[in-house]
């Protein structure tokens, strides 16, 4: 017989075993996911709700949040999974496990953003996490635990859906206002739920095995020290208030400078105070001002009515206490100086929450075996992860955003860095499936 021959008869039988025993190659875990296809997801994702002016605004309930749903949930169906969306308007996509009875591990993100946002924050994991599945069922992996892919919806206005999902969310809540300019409760219909029935989002301690959330960092630190994967400790509590600052709208010109009730003079002053309070305090926490609006808004008109919000942060929630406090005392003083009145209307209030230690430890190892560099970094952004935290064990998974710019059309992560998450992200839901 010739070699030839000889060749052909190996690879034919070769094949013929791989062909034979089918549950047997379903049995091997995959090794890594499909790169191509995972970046492409991320490109194609990109042409959605790019912003006018930079960027993108794949703000939550609004066209192009809709459409960037649409296109996950194409994917989702194309991966295998069986998609639903719940009633808070959560996109869920589900793989049954082959051991009855086990709770879910669950994966996922958002892929709603901010305005003139990035197109990583929250697409990196949600993306990353269709294609886990992807590959498992690619590869006919079953996993003993059933496995769920989570979609949130409206991360970026308060962590809506997970709230949802953690039993968080309250009824007052659904009045309170959206960057869509819809309220919350409308939003929520547009996007498919269904307000009047928020309870049934919930979902119950003991349901979930744990939860893994791949994210970009948004942070600098690991861009810097060239680490390939942060393993998140723990992430910050946040609490936002709309400020509404009441003057008296009056003439520019003929009013005198010692009988003025000016709203965006009392708002100045207030700003320069949040900043003041947070930057004169020890420790990591931060405040933010970061939108305001000034009534009636011209150039001769003293502003009768101002509106801004506030954003403070910390992993100890002692410290936003501290915060808010001497604000309200400065505010006090402020009004008091400019004779206007100041009322505060609390819309977020989502507390600091540590990883689990085994699921991070899982993280850390996965990152190992694939011969990353990996260190434990604290979450300065606030993740749906620390909803789900209220309910199960969780640990994230973060991958560099160069110079740590986000939130902003700079924000930018290398492709191998996405990559390189996703096959973290791969292995550590094995290895957690393993375990009992
Ligand atoms: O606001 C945040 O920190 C997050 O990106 N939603
Ligand atoms: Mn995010
Ligand atoms: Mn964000």
């Amino acid at each position: 017989m010739s070699n030839c021959a000889c060749c052909a008869l190996v690879l034919l039988v070769t094949a013929s075993l791989l062909s034979v025993s089918p549950s047997a190659r379903s049995q091997q875990p995959p090794a890594h996911i499909n790169a191509d296809r995972l970046l492409l997801h991320m490109t194609a994702m990109g042409e959605i709700g790019k912003d006018p002016v930079a960027g993108y605004a794949r703000v939550a309930y609004t066209d192009a949040d809709r459409q960037g749903r649409e296109y996950a949930i194409g994917i989702m169906r194309a991966a295998g999974l069986a998609v639903s969306i719940d009633t808070a308007g959560n996109i869920y996509g589900r793989r049954p496990g082959s051991q009855p009875g086990l709770p879910s591990i669950m994966i996922g993100s958002h892929i709603d953003s901010v305005p003139q946002g990035g197109n990583y924050d929250g697409v990196v994991g949600s993306i990353g996490a269709i294609e886990v599945t992807q590959t498992l069922a690619e590869a006919r992996k079953d996993l003993r635990h059933p496995l769920e892919v989570v979609l949130f919806q409206n991360e970026e206005g308060g962590l809506q859906g997970s709230r949802a999902i953690s039993g968080e969310l309250r009824e007052e809540d659904l009045s309170n206002a959206t960057r869509s300019g819809k309220s919350l409760r409308d939003g929520i219909a547009f996007i498919g739920g269904d307000p009047t029935r928020i309870a049934e989002a919930r979902r119950k301690r003991g349901e979930l095995f744990g939860y893994f959330e791949l994210h970009v960092q948004q942070g600098g630190s690991l861009d810097a020290e060239k680490i390939d994967i942060g393993v998140v400790e723990g992430i910050v509590g946040n609490r936002r208030w709309d400020v509404s600052i009441e003057g008296f709208a009056n003439h520019a010109g003929t009013t005198p400078m010692n009988q003025r009730r000016d709203a965006l003079l009392a708002a100045a002053r207030l700003i320069e105070a949040v900043n003041r309070v947070a930057a004169s305090m020890p420790g990591q926490q931060v405040a933010t001002v970061g939108r305001i609006e000034a009534l009636p808004g011209a150039y001769n008109v003293i502003a009768g009515k101002v509106t801004l919000g506030i954003d403070l942060r910390d992993l100890q929630a002692a410290r936003m206490d501290a915060m808010f406090d001497q604000i309200q005392k400065d505010a006090a003083q402020i009004a008091a100086a400019t004779s206007t009145k100041f009322a505060f209307h609390q819309i977020v209030d989502d507390q600091p929450v540590l990883t689990d230690p085994r699921l991070r430890k899982i993280v850390a190892d996965s990152a190992a075996e694939l011969k990353f560099t990996s260190k434990p970094v604290p979450s300065g952004a606030t993740q749906d992860a620390q909803s789900i935290g209220h309910i199960a064990p969780i640990a994230m998974i973060f991958v560099p955003s160069v110079a740590g710019i986000s939130h902003a059309p700079q924000e930018f992560t290398r492709p191998q860095d996405i990559v390189n998450g996703a096959n973290v992200l791969l292995l550590s839901v094995l290895h957690l499936d393993s375990q009992q």
